[in-house]
């Protein structure tokens, strides 16, 4: 809890807090083959950091957390590893909607969520629904979700609204690409996380992530801190964005 300490405690320092911050939550396997456990270990205990780093954003004013849970390529896992992940969302969606109302957290999920059963998706509608008016951060969990498949969906969108006189072929330009995805009407993402030693972006966010900074580390998620998040919101803070200009 450094950062919220000194966040309240130096209110008039220069620190620039990112608005949308991107988690790619990756190393849950790894860590739990160092201790000789099944990755289904490694994904329970990432899923406890989660909920912790997702919290604390939140209490330290963050506006929009976008985590990356399960990409569009993560299908080709063992079917076992694949069923372990979906009962953790199961069970973290049924927590969540007792504590939505005390966390004045608003839950969307982004991704091909069509593939997902049928319990998982009621339980999603009614994840969205109930935390649909809440005033705290935004937190936008990725499930089946690539960035490729994002950007087709919207030229197939795009296409769709052509051919319905909607649209004019003149007329497609990046902001109109840009409210046909799924996070339309949020800011990019400021800065992207991702622990576990990895530096690329695994089709996370790639239209939206076009200006955002990096921000990397060897540690594994389920052994990701707040502290951890402190160190990467400090070097945010000393970073200098030009977006193209001097
Ligand atoms: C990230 O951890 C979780 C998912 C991709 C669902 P990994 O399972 O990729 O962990 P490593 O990269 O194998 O350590
Ligand atoms: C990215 O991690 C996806 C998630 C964290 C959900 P991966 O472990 O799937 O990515 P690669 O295979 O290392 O690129
Ligand atoms: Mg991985």
């Amino acid at each position: 809890m450094k950062l919220f300490g000194l966040f309240h405690k130096k209110e008039k320092t220069t620190l620039i807090l990112p608005q949308h911050i991107g988690i790619i939550m990756d190393g849950n396997g790894r860590w739990a083959k160092k201790r000789g456990m099944p990755r289904s270990a490694g994904h329970s205990a990432g899923a406890r950091t989660f909920r912790a780093i997702t919290r604390y954003c939140n209490r330290i004013g963050i506006r929009y957390l976008t985590v990356y849970a399960f990409s569009t390529e993560n299908w080709s896992r063992p079917k076992e590893e694949v069923d372990a992940i979906m009962k953790l969302f199961h069970d973290y969606l049924v927590e969540a909607l007792e504590k939505f109302r005390s966390e004045n957290i608003r839950t969307r999920f982004i991704g091909d969520l069509s593939v997902l059963s049928p319990e998982l998706l009621s339980l999603i509608a009614e994840a969205e629904e109930t935390s649909l008016h809440a005033t705290g951060m935004t937190l936008n969990i990725a499930i089946n979700y690539g960035g490729r498949q994002e950007i087709a969906r919207a030229a197939k969108m795009i296409a769709q609204d052509v051919r319905e006189g909607k649209l004019l072929v003149n007329n497609i330009n990046e902001k109109e690409l840009s409210k046909r995805i799924y996070t339309a009407e949020q800011p990019d993402p400021d800065l992207i996380i991702r622990p576990s030693g990895e530096q690329r972006l695994s089709n996370f966010l790639l239209w939206q992530a076009a200006y955002a900074e990096f921000w990397y580390s060897d540690i594994l998620w389920p052994d990701f801190t707040t502290g951890d998040l402190d160190r990467a919101l400090e070097d945010y803070s000393k970073r200098n964005r030009r977006f193209g200009g001097v």
